[in-house]
């Protein structure tokens, strides 16, 4: 079976529908057809500084999210970066393959780091995509469920892959992104021109699965739309309303054009309300999974080390080999 391989950052006290739409739900399929490998990306996370308390908490969290909406450890390896060493053991082999002005090229580290100013930003920051790198290239895997904003780390990886390929013989598989295309950028539901993020401008663009649905309800509710009347899908016009029609689309299985038609004649106003309906009845029980997950921690942690384990075995062969490759000598 062909492998998949994809990962989160536990950053936020939620994941938000852009994750889940974007790349999330790909994750729970793929399931169906590959040998999957999925993991909570805390050696990520602390390109920014996390307080530790907090990272370890929000880490299960994302952990027990992943579960409830269908992550199947007894099909897939569910775990945590950090419980596999071999991910930053490759990630600096490979750093030392990666060209600094080829690093620096990446637009989300230009983003994060303008933000936070050159002196502030920190060197794992910039190294970022080369561990994501890592994490891809150990397992082999053929495809990478992600969304829009993780297109430029993915061609990255295939170069990284490519380059040790040709000069040090066949390692790695070159693998491909499987963006969906329909999903591949939630945006905001405030800014409809922005993508949907955790470091949005405002607290009411953003729907997290955690959320109090009541809550969750009302933003949908009040998403700006466009001064016209009609509900139907035009990216460039009406960008609120496209929005909102793919993220129903994607929550109801019901394809856009019969949405069009089912509100010929209604407003914007029914079409809010109708999703936001849609939206607290989706998360309402997945809520009720998550803490259930969370009510046996023990439970929960014997799950990850299941899946850590399961990796480790991956992740140890695809090292060793480059090890040899790269010419270190073999402990005796
Ligand atoms: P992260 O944690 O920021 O986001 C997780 C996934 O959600 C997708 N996503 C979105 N998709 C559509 N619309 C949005 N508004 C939206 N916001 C987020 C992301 O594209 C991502 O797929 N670098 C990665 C984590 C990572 C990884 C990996 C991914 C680390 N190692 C190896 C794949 C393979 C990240 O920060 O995702």
């Amino acid at each position: 079976r062909p492998r998949v391989l994809s990962g989160i950052q536990p950053t936020a006290d939620s994941f938000h529908l852009g994750n889940y739409l974007g790349a999330l739900r790909q994750w729970v399929r793929l399931q169906d057809t590959h040998e999957a490998f999925y993991m909570v990306v805390d050696l990520h996370a602390i390109t920014v500084e996390q307080d530790p308390k907090v990272l370890r908490q929000r880490t299960r969290v994302a952990a027990a999210q992943l579960l409830a909406i269908g992550i199947d450890p007894r099909r897939s390896a569910l775990f945590v970066q950090s419980h596999v060493p071999e991910h930053a053991q490759l990630s600096w082999v490979l750093e030392c393959q990666t060209g600094f002005g080829e690093a620096g090229r990446m637009t989300q580290f230009k983003d994060k780091s303008a933000k936070q100013g050159t002196d502030r930003a920190s060197v794992g920051l910039f190294t970022y995509p080369v561990l994501q790198a890592a994490d891809i290239l150990l397992y082999q895997a053929n495809s990478v469920p992600v969304g829009e904003d993780q297109r430029q780390h993915l061609e990255l990886t295939r170069n990284l892959a490519q380059r040790f390929n040709n000069r040090l013989g066949k390692t790695f598989t070159v693998p491909e992104p499987y963006i969906l295309k329909d999903t591949a950028k939630i945006y905001d539901l405030q800014d409809p021109t922005a993508k949907m993020s955790k470091s949005a401008a405002t607290a009411n663009g953003l729907v997290e699965l955690l959320d109090e649905p009541k809550r969750s309800a009302k933003k949908v509710r009040s998403a700006v739309t466009d001064t016209g009347r009609e509900v139907v899908f035009d990216a460039e016009n009406k960008a609120g309303v496209s929005n909102l029609l793919t993220i129903y689309s994607a929550l109801s299985g019901r394809a856009i054009p019969e949405l069009e038609t089912a509100y010929e004649g209604k407003g914007y106003g029914d079409l809010k309300k109708d999703l936001a309906e849609v939206l607290v009845e989706w998360v309402t029980p997945l809520q009720a999974a998550v803490k259930s997950y969370l009510d046996d921690v023990a439970e929960l942690d014997k799950i990850l080390a299941a899946g850590a384990e399961q990796a480790r075995e991956v992740a140890s062969a695809t090292l060793a080999r480059v090890y040899e490759r790269i010419g270190f000598l073999p402990p005796a």
